[in-house]
């Protein structure tokens, strides 16, 4: 038994900056989370300076806990000069790094805490979007405080404790089970892709229609040769370009891929996804896994496990929590023939970086027109609250039975019940949001939701797309 404290350190800022998505009634539930920590571990919450005169601990201190100012000021060098004060700070508090974690918004100090053998979780707020790009690739992400502490419980070793749901999961698709598990996009539901009652046991548990085929999940570019009989030129360029991550290639597909999976069509989706724990699962079960996304057929896709538990809770073998999908929004689903790129789901990865390297790019016929994908069903994607969807949202704020799905920050204030994709504006964010809103709104109980188009451009494409889906009409009658 190693010795030591067990403790969990709390940037200050991710108390107080709630994602504006989130609704913002953050700081009480984010206090209220760490009661549940505080039988397990010491609490230190944080201070790095600039947030006022106590560092911006003075409202989380209210939570019980000690300030730990070993970090303030924030020196402006590098990361391993932090984790050596990070270090030094940690052996006279007589802390244990292992099953030790720190969260931050802030990816200088999630690597700082790494680099001390701390486990390092980070937070959406407005900042953590903002620095993002500069987070490691395999950092747990959550959308708020509460998500990153019910995850420390539930992984009391951290990634060690999901490496064992990973190696039970693999297990489990060898067996012809299902596994939820995490993508950089949305969950997904796997099943052994070469095994069709299990891929069958998919369609069942979502309620999936035979007719919608499944995209099948490689863990290396090499596996996509026994799935298809031909990778063309610009194929080949894109995986180079952009796999691992959102983009999903439309092959001819080999005998070997069963055609419950491709719904008898001679093509098949394949991708190779981002998230670290996805691959880990499909290397272990030594199998392609067809996953769609893991939500009731038609309904809002999942951004955590969380989502993934209210709407399939009970029908897989395993879960998989990998905190919060970092792109939000599934990957853009792409057929190459004949010499021609065609979009036929729009989605994470924008048309522009498509067309930087093929040239050209087809955009999908509007909704509506049926098409080549069944992913692209005109009703998908919708939450229970009937949705609408309008250039401008704000004048149907301050009703209390209405919600509001705002793109950015309003110049003026707008009460009721609001999220707002990104404060800033950024489609991004905007797309990594848009769900986990969709959700919040839907759950309390509104009379309808107003949602407001974003800039056609970038992830703008695909969030419109999946807005325009999650409709029930374009028309809001006066009442
Ligand atoms: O990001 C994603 O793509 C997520 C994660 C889990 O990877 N998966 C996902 O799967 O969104 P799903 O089943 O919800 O959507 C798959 C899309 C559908 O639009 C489907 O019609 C299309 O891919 N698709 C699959 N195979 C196809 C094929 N052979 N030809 C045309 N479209 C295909
Ligand atoms: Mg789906």
């Amino acid at each position: 038994m190693a010795k030591g404290k067990k403790a969990v350190f709390l940037l200050s800022g991710v108390f107080s900056s709630p994602h504006p998505a989130s609704g913002g009634e953050l700081p009480t539930e984010a206090v209220a989370a760490l009661g549940g920590l505080r039988a397990s571990y010491d609490l230190f919450l944080a201070a790095a300076g600039g947030d006022g005169p106590d560092g911006g601990v003075g409202g989380p201190l209210a939570a019980g806990g000690d300030v730990f100012s070993g970090l303030c000021p924030l020196p402006a060098g590098a990361a391993g000069d932090l984790s050596r004060r990070l270090g030094e700070a940690i052996r006279s508090l007589g802390v244990r790094t292992e099953g030790s974690f720190f969260v931050a918004d802030d990816p200088r100090l999630v690597e700082a805490a790494e680099g001390a053998g701390l486990c390092g979780l980070y937070i959406l707020t407005p900042r953590g979007f903002r620095l993002l790009g500069d987070l490691a690739p395999d950092v747990f992400v959550f959308h708020d405080l509460p998500d990153a502490v019910r995850w420390i419980l539930d992984h009391p070793e951290g990634p060690r404790s999901v490496s064992a749901v990973v190696r039970r999961g693999a297990a489990a698709i060898r067996r012809g089970g299902l596994v939820a598990f995490p993508t950089e996009t949305v969950y997904g539901l796997g099943a052994d892709a070469l095994n069709p009652t299990a891929v069958a046991r998919i369609f069942e548990v979502k309620r999936r229609p035979l007719h919608d085929p499944l995209i099948v999940h490689v863990a290396d570019p090499a596996e996509v040769a026994a799935l298809v009989t031909e990778i063309p030129p610009a194929a080949r360029r894109l995986m180079d370009r952009f796999w691992p991550g959102p983009l999903t290639l439309v092959l001819p597909k080999r005998e070997t891929v069963p055609d419950i999976v491709t719904a008898g069509h001679g093509t098949v989706a394949v991708r190779m996804p981002a998230n670290r724990w996805a691959r880990e699962l499909i290397a272990l079960a030594e199998t392609p896994v067809a996953a769609p996304s893991a939500n009731a057929f038609g309904r809002t896709s999942p951004t955590t496990a969380r989502h993934v538990d209210e709407q399939l809770h009970g029908l897989y073998d395993e879960i998989i929590d990998g905190g919060a999908c970092r792109v939000g929004i599934e990957s853009t689903v792409l057929a190459l023939a004949g010499g021609r790129t065609v979009v036929l789901r729009p989605g994470g990865l924008a048309p522009e970086e498509i067309r930087e390297v093929t040239g050209e790019v087809e955009l999908p016929v509007p909704r509506g027109a049926g098409g080549a994908s069944p992913g692209m069903l005109a009703s998908h994607y919708a939450p229970r609250t009937p949705l609408f969807l309008v250039d401008d949202a704000r004048p149907y704020g301050d009703r209390p039975d209405v919600g509001l799905l705002l793109f950015r920050d309003p110049p003026g204030p707008v009460r009721g019940q609001v999220a707002v994709l990104s404060p800033k504006g950024d489609l991004r964010e905007a797309a990594a949001n848009l769900y986990q809103a969709l959700r919040r709104l839907d759950r309390l109980g509104l009379r309808l939701i107003v949602a407001e188009r974003v800039p056609p451009h970038g992830l703008g494409v695909a969030i419109n797309d999946r807005l325009s889906r999650a409709k029930s009409g374009d028309t809001i009658l006066n009442s």
